[in-house]
């Protein structure tokens, strides 16, 4: 049977980051951007020029080292955003400028402007885009709840302007699979010029529908899919890529349709993601969860040996995780940690690998077993070169008898500085050293800790979300010992607010763009 082609559009570095608390670095958008169009995602939306210079800088650079991907960059309705838009796109081999204003009543409100004022912006600013670029994204943000005859109406000036994708966003997760099947269906149907341009589909996921909202587009016409990695995104987040693409895989013979993505590549990136965004994968979250292809209860485990399809509709190696897992200790050489690296999707310079290989031998020396997710937080961990405040040591003293006290060096733009702070825990003690230190005003949101395997010398993922005049950041790190873990977390979310501050003048923070210039 042949399958008609869904485009995936991937917009983890703009949607997704615009989730409070998901910061990335420069660096770390570039790599993303890198892994996903190694993954074969058709469209990156690499960010919103106007917003910030750091996201300017970052879409101009994803444009410059783009291969196979289109690089699509967001703009309000105004021309100062197209022109922003197109400057930091048109250095890519294929660019797109997604252009966007809200069309329902709600929405029309925000500018102030009446239907048919509207309806001539949209055609001015979709007209300009067109005149800078040969491929132009419309979109009627909170489309499924504007009215039929308004949405067909602006639709058709925009294709009539020149649109080539008309993305129907679902902005605040409203609708359900069947009216989103048959909302596309229908303006395919009815809007005049459709047959000539893409239908897309945008579906944020407050009900817990973004997924099957999607692919039920695709079902009734759309032939783009506007997707995040692990589903990060504003408030219960988007549709997630690796969702949709394994169920158009698996479930071909009812939805035939395929995508270019190379499935094996999937949780290296979801991994990539959660640990540069802060935003740790649920357990047992579809496709990338820890729990998704673990079997626990006797019943499962005793049909898994008898065959896997008993308890299983994909294979771990389908999403790239390795079947078996050998784990390495503190005999095994860089040659093996190359191998194992290898396997688990990893291609180091040999200079990465040798700052790997430090820090392996480093754990190996503390653990008995290295496990698979152990080596992954190895690999992942935080300690960007960009970073003004390090740590350097660290000696706690804890137990029955208070005060606890943590005695600490930090490095701080080059500079050593040491302190002693007591606190109300070892972990209380730690970041009040730090904040002796370093100090800031900002608000601790959230501490979490989590074991990365399984054992008492297991490896804890510390997730650490703090909160500075409105912008919020997120730092995470591993270490066999939690309180070193939360330093370090504690220290990489102070980091983050760092680099939110520095491009974070008025008018210059993407979270704090605002619809109204729309
Ligand atoms: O959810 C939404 O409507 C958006 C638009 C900018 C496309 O993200
Ligand atoms: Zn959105």
């Amino acid at each position: 049977m042949t399958k008609d082609k869904v485009l995936i559009f991937d917009t983890t570095l703009r949607d997704g980051e615009q989730s409070p608390g998901a910061t990335m670095t420069h660096a770390e958008k570039l790599e993303i951007a890198e892994l996903l169009d190694d993954m074969g995602v058709d469209i990156i939306e690499a960010g919103f020029p106007i917003a910030s210079e750091g996201d300017f800088n970052a879409v101009s650079e994803i444009a410059k080292r783009s291969k196979r991907a289109t690089i699509c960059g967001l703009a309000r309705a105004n021309y100062k955003d197209i022109d922003r838009c197109w400057e930091a796109v048109k250095h890519a081999g294929s660019p797109r400028i997604h252009t966007f204003i809200g069309t329902s009543p709600l929405h029309r409100a925000i500018p102030n402007l009446d239907m048919d004022q509207m309806a001539e912006r949209i055609h001015d600013t979709v007209t300009h885009a067109r005149n800078l670029c040969d491929n132009v994204q419309w979109s009627p943000m909170d489309a499924t709840r504007t009215e039929w005859d308004y949405l067909c109406r602006v639709v058709e000036i925009a294709i009539k302007a020149g649109a080539t994708t008309i993305n129907i966003p679902d902005t605040v997760g409203y609708t359900a699979p069947a009216e989103s099947a048959e909302l596309i269906h229908k303006l395919i149907a009815t809007v005049p010029g459709a047959d000539d341009v893409i239908f897309a589909t945008h579906c944020h996921n407050d009900l817990g529908m973004a997924t099957a909202n999607s692919l039920a587009a695709v079902i009734g016409g759309a032939r783009q899919i506007e997707c995040t990695i692990n589903g990060l995104g504003e408030r219960a987040g988007n549709t997630a890529l690796e969702e949709v693409v394994m169920a158009l895989k698996i479930r071909g013979d009812i939805m035939p349709y395929e995508t270019g993505i190379d499935t094996r590549k999937i949780m290296n990136i979801s991994r990539r993601v959660a640990t540069v965004s802060g935003f740790a994968v649920q357990f047992n979250k579809a496709i990338v969860g820890k729990n998704a292809f673990a079997h626990e209860s006797g019943i499962h485990q005793d049909g898994m040996l008898k065959n896997a399809e008993t308890f299983e509709i994909m294979r771990p190696e389908d999403v790239g995780l390795s079947g078996t897992s050998l784990p390495l200790g503190k005999h095994s050489g860089r040659a093996a940690l190359r191998a194992k690296l290898a396997e688990l999707g990893f291609d180091l310079a040999d200079n990465q690998l040798n700052d790997v290989f430090v820090r392996f031998k480093d754990l190996a020396d503390r653990k008995k077993e290295v496990f698979d997710d152990d080596l992954m937080a190895l690999v992942y961990q935080n300690d960007s070169g960009e970073d003004r405040v390090k740590l350097k040591s660290l000696r706690v003293v804890c137990g029955t008898e208070g005060p606890q006290e943590a005695d600490m060096v930090l490095e701080i733009d080059g500079t050593d500085v040491k302190t002693s702070a007591t606190g109300d825990g070892p972990v209380d003690a730690t970041f009040n050293a730090v904040k002796a230190l370093f100090p800031h005003g900002a608000r601790l949101q959230l501490y979490q800790v989590q074991a990365v395997t399984e054992g008492t010398d297991a490896q804890a993922t510390v997730m650490v979300r703090m909160e500075e005049e409105g912008r919020i950041a997120t730092g995470q790190s591993a270490d066999t010992d939690t309180v070193v873990a939360s330093a370090k977390a504690y220290i990489n979310a102070i980091n983050r607010l760092l680099v939110r501050r520095e491009h974070s003048s008025p008018g210059y923070d993407t979270k704090g763009v605002s619809y109204k210039d729309n």
